[in-house]
């Protein structure tokens, strides 16, 4: 089993901004982390500006949680990005040579053991985790994909194998939910170890799918993040075994753990 954690240096620091362009309806953003440690597929950094971090006047934004797409070995992170919130439409605006401040990286990542086969789900920006998890894995994983639409599939271009893709418009790929393309694979390949990130009814499906079928999954949970190293406890998520903390606990659990992926109380 792959060891789940790298630790992050302490505090924030503040890396220059090297790239943002737009890939369909995201932004992909890369910044020169060449002094921090290579991190877990599934790990999550904190992310700010540092400047224009907050309204006019106003107190600053909390840090935004948003797993690394990719990690190259020369420290280049490459972030997915949607602007939904004044937030994340600043941090999708920041240009070459701008400070991006960093915690992390933060939380539990993916662990994939040998003996299975990994099949990698991703739904809309949380392709993001499954596109480093892929890197990793190489040939060996199958990659199935869902997005809203053609647009947003653009993101399926980043990764080196071809996935298999879903959109809920039908414009690109298979018409229909990326929970079908999952069904289809585990009829295939009973023997799979299933790794997904993507909204929790997403998740959801893909835990009850699994649940039926036997098949090992663990699964990176989204949850609102003020801190993302345990002192909040604002990402707190029911399991099993009683509540964990989703940013030092996960956010990658293991499937078997959870009654639901749904989170009571957090209107999905
Ligand atoms: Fe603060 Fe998890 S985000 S405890």
């Amino acid at each position: 089993m792959t060891e789940r954690r790298t630790l992050a240096p302490l505090g924030r620091r503040t890396v220059p901004v090297v790239g943002n362009e737009a890939l369909g309806g995201y932004r992909l953003i890369s910044v020169d982390d060449r002094d921090g440690p290579h991190p877990r597929p599934g790990q999550f950094y904190m992310l700010s500006t540092d400047r224009l971090w907050g309204a006019d006047g106003e107190r600053p934004y909390l840090p935004r949680a948003f797993s690394h797409a990719r990690a190259r070995e020369d420290g280049r992170l490459d972030f997915l990005l949607e602007a939904v919130g004044p937030g994340t439409a600043r941090l999708a605006g920041v240009a070459p040579g701008e400070g991006l401040g960093l915690v992390g990286p933060l939380g539990l990542g993916f662990a994939p053991a040998a003996g299975r086969r990994p099949v990698a789900v991703g739904g809309g920006i949380g392709a993001a985790p499954i596109l480093c998890l892929s890197d990793e894995l190489g040939a060996q994983a199958t990659v199935l994909l869902g997005f809203r639409s053609e647009r947003f599939a653009e993101a399926a271009r980043l990764f080196r194998a071809a996935p298999e893709v879903a959109t809920d418009d039908g414009s690109v790929g298979r018409h229909g939910l990326v929970t079908e393309l999952l069904r289809e694979a585990l009829d295939r390949e009973p023997d799979a170890a299933v790794f997904a990130c993507g909204p929790p009814p997403m998740l959801e499906a893909v835990r009850a799918l699994c649940a039926e079928r036997d098949v090992p999954a663990q699964l990176a949970l989204e949850s609102g993040m003020a801190c993302g190293y345990g002192a909040c406890f604002g990402c707190v998520v029911p399991t099993r075994g009683g509540y964990v903390r989703l940013c030092v606990d996960g956010p990658v659990l293991d499937a078997a753990e959870l009654e639901s992926a749904l989170v009571p109380g957090a209107g999905h």
